[in-house]
């Protein structure tokens, strides 16, 4: 144990119980309630629920916007760089974010757009404390990933395929998928954690005809990304993944500000919630107990709308769901608050995420969306996917090593795929090919958020019985909860070798990380190297293009 986290744990009281001694303290539910709090913040400067303004995410703009062949292209740029966030009241936080905002901007392009997404890396000189081993001498490595879109291997963010300081990489993405919610962050091998807590992560929308034609738009369209952070003292955010188990904060962002409120028309408005956590799942419903209108999952639009009252929400998933506020009488506060599931670690204040307060303000009723909630929505190709065409069934056991202490894939850890070469994988499906996944959580009663890249999948189960209500729909990453056997059917369509990993990011870390390769036969070369084929340039230019 090292110093720093000697110094947390002594701050938080948990110095003489130690790491393994609070399992006496467990909640009904399961959970885990070590203190009242994890921050090392006085009363003074920890933050109050329900005061900090509601703040829309930022908006990045194309630096060149031109055609080619028929096919828009816009250019953007962000430099990954050191910055400044107000969350607390009194306190500054130092952060790292895309134009060193956090939440990082948000890109949103009509479907059929090409972008080009320059990620400069200006983290010259910049460490994470603890964070040496797995760095670059000249400061933090980067490595990009677009969570949601299928791009080609070596613009997906292979953990490997490192932007050092002082060089950018140049991203390239057809967004030829449906609209959908989709998320850029940073995907470094044993420094994701740490970049993302940081604040390396940012939104990204496809829009298209189909969810214009029947969502809310415009400021009724509202994107928020979730995340949970505890501080020092000072300020400064604090780190502590209890032994690679996860990082559970106590205070609850939402775009960056604790608990917010925001003020709503009498009307229906469209929510796009990404879950950036490190690790914290949430289970959200209305104080009210009104249900939501859940409308789209990762991949975009459900098939049909689906009603409930509350959803479990992992790191990375991303829901979006319509409320209807015309209901309510103006001056009404309505709370969006978390009941949390098993296996979270949970403080005082994690039971609330943010507030609306009902306002008078005129609302435009010729506005077909105002108060309707659509019940058929749109299909999709996962959607209408059916098992019988799957040509393969394969078991991926999620668990940690009795023997090494590591999270890993049957058995396999990412550090198993840097020995190989690259080469090893953990499936190989044919091109084109569908193929039917079981995702088991075998051992200590953990859930992992299981992310496969490239795929829009469907859930056909979950421990033999139906999904739930809101995770059918077009999904990239599946809560597998403790004891859980979850079902995936889907089809491959990009030649090449892909990421699959756990979402609860020190998981990913350490080392819960594997790969496949589609089509493409052992050993063959691979035209879409993810780390040869598209390299990172030096980048000199100056900051805004
Ligand atoms: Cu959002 Cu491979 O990650
Ligand atoms: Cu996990």
């Amino acid at each position: 144990m090292d110093l720093t986290r000697r110094s947390v744990l002594t701050a938080t009281g948990l110095g003489a119980l130690g790491v393994m001694g609070y399992t006496g303290l467990t909640r009904p539910l399961g959970n885990e309630v070590l203190t009242k709090s994890a921050s090392g913040l006085s009363d003074r400067n920890f933050p109050r629920a329900y005061r900090a303004a509601f703040r829309p995410l930022p908006r990045l703009a194309p630096y060149e916007v031109g055609w080619d062949d028929g096919v828009r292209v816009e250019k953007y740029a962000v430099s990954a760089r050191v910055g400044t966030a107000q969350i607390l009241p009194n306190l500054s936080t130092p952060v790292i974010g895309y134009n060193g905002s956090v939440p990082g901007p948000t890109i949103s392009v009509e479907r059929g757009t090409r972008v080009h997404l320059k990620v400069r890396n200006r983290l010259y000189g910049v460490q994470h404390p603890e964070g040496l081993e797995h760095s670059h001498e000249s400061g933090l490595v980067l490595s990009t990933h677009l969570h949601g879109h299928a791009s080609l291997p070596e613009y997906d963010g292979y953990a490997d395929d490192r932007t050092i300081p002082g060089y950018a990489k140049e991203y390239v993405y057809e967004n030829d998928q449906p609209a959908r919610t989709i998320w850029y962050h940073d995907h470094a091998t044993h420094l994701t954690t740490r970049n993302v807590y940081s604040g390396l992560a940012a939104q990204y929308h496809i829009r298209d005809e189909a969810e214009r034609a029947l969502l809310p738009q415009g400021e009724f369209d509202v994107a928020m990304t979730l995340s949970d952070i505890m501080f020092e003292s000072d300020g400064r955010a604090r780190f502590d993944d209890k032994d690679h188990s996860g990082l559970w904060g106590d205070v609850v962002l939402v775009n960056g500000q604790p608990w917010p409120v925001m003020k709503v028309k009498r009307r229906v408005y469209r929510f796009r919630v990404l879950n950036a956590s490190i690790s914290r799942s949430y289970r959200p419903y209305l104080s009210t107990g009104d249900a939501v209108h859940m409308v789209a999952t990762d991949g975009g639009l459900m098939p049909t709308t689906r009603s409930v009252t509350t959803w479990r929400h992992a790191p990375a998933e991303r829901y979006e769901f319509l409320v209807d506020f015309s209901r309510y009488a103006p001056g009404t506060q309505v709370n969006l608050l978390n009941s949390s599931n098993p296996k979270n670690v949970d403080f005082d204040h994690t039971g609330k995420i943010m507030a609306f307060q009902v306002v008078d303000d005129p609302v435009d009723t010729s506005d077909p969306t105002w108060r309707t909630i659509p019940t058929s929505l749109v299909g999709s190709e996962a959607m209408s996917l059916t098992p019988s065409q799957s040509v393969k069934t394969r078991y991926l056991e999620l668990k940690k090593s009795d023997v090494t202490n590591v999270w890993n894939i049957n058995g396999t850890t990412w550090q198993d795929v840097i020995a190989s070469g690259y080469t090893k994988v953990l499936a190989d499906p044919g091109l084109h090919s569908v193929e039917m996944w079981d995702l088991h959580t075998s051992s200590g009663g953990w859930f992992h958020p299981l992310h496969i890249h490239l795929v829009d999948f469907q859930i056909v189960s979950r421990n033999g019985k139906a999904p739930f209500a809101w995770e059918r729909g077009p999904k990239d990453v599946v809560y597998v909860g403790p004891d859980e056997k979850v079902r995936v059917l889907m089809r491959f369509e990009r030649e090449g070798r892909y990421m699959v990993h756990c979402h609860n990011l020190p998981h990913e870390d350490h080392d819960m990380m594997g790969q496949f390769r589609v089509g493409l036969s052992a050993g063959a070369p691979d035209p879409h190297d993810p780390i040869a084929a598209a390299r990172p340039a030096i980048d000199t230019e100056p900051d805004d293009r």
